[in-house]
């Protein structure tokens, strides 16, 4: 079980370094959505091939938990097929994230996800 120092460490660090952040050259699908409580909104860029993605990439803003949860999210999805990303829920982002989030963040948390639920 993760402290919450170390947890807190590792999502802060990934909060600064930002994994996939930026336009996706050579993008084949998009979507973008704006979490309606805050405002906040990214867009999620893929590179797809025979129904594999191949690439992915977010830009936009949001807070760390969003923020951190699509960086995550974008690294995950490469390899997968489409179809099968967008069939993930709630308890997959938990396992990507190493945590449960607590019920007044789980907008924040899935922001990235029904962005690639949309993505087409
Ligand atoms: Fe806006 Fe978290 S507070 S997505």
């Amino acid at each position: 079980m993760k402290t919450d120092s170390i947890y807190k460490e590792e999502i802060m660090e990934i909060y600064s370094e930002k994994p996939n952040f930026g336009k996706l050259e050579g993008k084949t699908h998009e979507a973008k959505l704006k979490n309606p409580g805050c405002e906040d909104e990214f867009k999620i860029e893929l590179k797809v091939e025979g129904g594999k993605i191949k690439d992915a990439k977010f830009t936009g803003k949001g807070c760390v938990i969003s923020t951190v949860s699509t960086a995550i999210l974008t690294e995950k999805i490469k390899g997968m097929r489409l179809s099968d990303a967008q069939r993930m829920s709630k308890k997959d982002m938990d396992k990507f994230l190493g945590m449960e989030v607590i019920p007044t963040r789980m907008k924040c948390e899935l922001l990235g996800l029904e962005i690639l639920k949309r993505v087409k």
